[in-house]
């Protein structure tokens, strides 16, 4: 029989869940996508995520990711979602919702990072990677050897005088209307500072932007090697689904 898991990926804009084939890394049925409540407290989005499960029929183990640093289960920051979701218990919460059933609730960048070394890029899995999902903001993920170091949040990292989520994500792309060749040049100075930092083997980049690479992949200038994620927008749900699967709660 197939071993399937349930993820949960919780964005600015669409809360989305879907079955998950653990063997293979591919969805079962249809996605489910609901609009992110607004605003989007805590026991708002409960409410949808708890809809989503419902309308999967799905009566297993739920992962769940978050836009947020999520240490011992709860929720420590907020950058681009409510405020109140800081200090939150989003184990409480979610099992409140969803009742009787075992739930891991994670940093959405983390959950694409172990969703990659699986069923992605096969360079996530070898040595020390730096998965970065640009969108709304930009999440990172630390692996070694596949191997997830949580929580590391270099989107916020201060880059030429502001943090490098407010100069190179996808959304500060679109909002400032900047030319590739503009985009490409402020996300090479944020990719020299972390190649500065901390030297990785590689750079992955998901996020929506990534099935775009031809069209700034060239243009970038660093000497690690910078490759796109294979998953995309599939990462964090196939993520949430292994984190909750592995016990990997953070
Ligand atoms: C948040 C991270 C998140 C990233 C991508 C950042 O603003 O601080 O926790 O992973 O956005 O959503």
């Amino acid at each position: 029989m197939t071993q399937t898991g349930f993820g949960i990926d919780i964005g600015g804009s669409g809360i989305k869940g879907a079955v998950v084939d653990m063997e293979t890394g591919e969805f079962i049925g249809e996605r489910i996508k609901i609009a992110t409540p607004k605003p989007a407290t805590p026991e708002a989005v409960a409410e949808v995520v708890a809809e989503i499960v419902a309308q999967a029929e799905w009566d297993g183990p739920v992962g769940i990711t978050l836009p947020s640093v999520v240490r011992g289960q709860i929720a420590l920051s907020a950058a681009n979602i409510d405020k109140s979701w800081i200090g939150t218990d989003v184990h409480e919460l979610f099992d409140r919702h969803l009742g009787g059933r075992e739930i891991t609730v994670l940093n959405d960048a983390d959950a694409a990072g172990i969703a990659e070394a699986t069923f992605g890029n096969p360079a996530a899995r070898e040595g020390a990677v730096i998965l970065l999902t640009l969108g709304t903001g930009i999440g990172s993920a630390f692996l070694i050897d596949g191997v997830l170091f949580p929580n590391t949040e270099l989107g916020h990292l201060i880059v030429d005088g502001d943090e490098a989520e407010h100069l190179a994500s996808a959304a500060v792309k679109e909002s400032e209307d900047l030319s590739w060749k503009k985009w490409t040049k402020r996300l090479n100075a944020v990719l020299e500072e972390y190649e500065k930092l901390f030297s990785p083997s590689v750079f992955i980049i998901g996020g929506g932007i990534s099935r775009k690479h031809e069209k700034w992949l060239p243009l970038v200038e660093i000497d690690t090697d910078v490759v796109p994620a294979e998953l995309r927008n599939r990462a964090g749900i196939v993520g949430a689904a292994m984190a909750v699967a592995k016990h990997l709660a953070p």
